[in-house]
């Protein structure tokens, strides 16, 4: 078995145990207060690793090949195992356990909390892997990863399921194999993202969402509470219902972003001129872009360029094309 119960690699003397972990630079681990309960389970220990310390609660699992970074604490209860990478001044709480023994890989990178019971870095659900074969996981820096919450590696050893930096993913989140997410998101609670979606920055989900496997979520967008997402979010875009329809402009999430009132004015009227005109019939949806990216005034603002490049892009080869336009508070 690659991963041994952390304390049980080999003592040392006076029943202090050495731990012999090839991590982060050093080899060797001093594991202090131990209190041996059976050969498999340590009561309470600290680690001192270097000068910098690792605090390691009762009740933890540290696989032989897992690498745990400075600063890291394992609370009661927790589990770092298989081939796993924990940068520096990770926080991995009671119940949640990192990594697999599965070939492959998992690295998350500093400054991450892991909740209660979170499940980072298992097989994925995908009936097509095969055992044996290598996956990956590879999570940023700064998330806070809230409880119950389960990420998976990807379905295939070319692929990776990745999570960018900064990102909140509340409570009982779900985050397939080989999605990509990235940076400074906030993913409320219940937000289950099937295979392959890919989530770009700054989203912002409500609670209870499920998005359809290989779906875009566009940056800056938002997503209402209980929406079912079949189809791509164009960036800066509101969408919500069960197979969402687009609301207008996400205006609260572009104010909160910084977007000044001048470059969102103008980004209203390249909205309407998109998904409101009265001659919609008349022109085709191609037309309505190409006009907007030659009007002058609205191609100066970049977020119009990227709005209207993320709904093209939706357009293209094997992409899901985006949620249908359902008027309804006006933006
Ligand atoms: C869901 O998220 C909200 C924050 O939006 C939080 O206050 C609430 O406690 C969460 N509920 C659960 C069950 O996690």
């Amino acid at each position: 078995m690659a991963e041994s119960w952390l304390g049980c690699t080999a003592r040392g003397p006076d029943s202090r145990l050495v731990l012999t972990i090839t991590g982060g630079g050093a080899d060797q681990i001093l594991i202090y207060s131990c209190v041996l309960l059976s050969n498999t389970t340590c009561l309470s220990f600290f680690l001192f690793y270097h000068l910098q310390s690792i605090f390691v609660g009762p009740f933890c699992t540290i696989g032989s090949e897992a690498k745990i970074g400075n600063a890291c604490k394992l609370h009661t209860g927790s589990h770092v195992i298989g081939n796993t990478e924990l940068g520096d001044n990770c926080c991995v709480l009671s119940g949640a356990i990192v990594g697999a023994d599965l070939p492959g890989r998992t690295i998350i990178g500093s400054n991450n909390e892991i909740g209660y019971h979170a499940v980072i870095g298992v097989k994925c659900q995908d009936l097509k892997y095969k055992v044996g074969d290598e996956c990956f996981l590879i999570v940023g820096d700064n998330n806070d990863i809230r409880e119950f919450t389960s990420i998976h590696r990807s379905s295939k050893s070319s692929d990776t399921t990745v999570i960018g930096d900064g990102n909140l993913i509340m409570g009982s989140c779900h985050i397939a194999h080989d999605c990509k997410v990235g940076n400074n998101n906030i993913l409320a609670n219940n937000t289950l993202l099937a295979g392959h979606v890919v989530i770009e920055d700054c989203i912002h989900t409500a609670g209870a969402i499920v998005i359809h496997q290989f779906c875009h979520v566009g940056s800056y967008s938002f997503i209402g509470g209980g929406s079912v997402i079949s189809q791509d979010v164009p960036r800066y875009i509101m969408v919500s219902g069960d197979r969402a329809e687009i609301r207008g402009l996400n205006l609260e999430g572009l104010r909160r972003h910084g977007f000044s009132t001048a470059e969102i004015q103008t980004m209203r009227k390249a909205y309407r001129k998109i998904f409101m005109r009265r001659d919609a019939n008349t022109e085709s949806f191609e037309d309505r872009l190409s006009e907007v990216e030659l009007n002058r005034e609205l191609a100066e603002v970049s977020a119009v360029c990227s709005m209207v490049k993320s709904i093209r892009d939706s357009f293209t080869e094997s992409r899901r094309g985006i949620c249908k336009f359902g008027h309804w508070r006006g933006s």
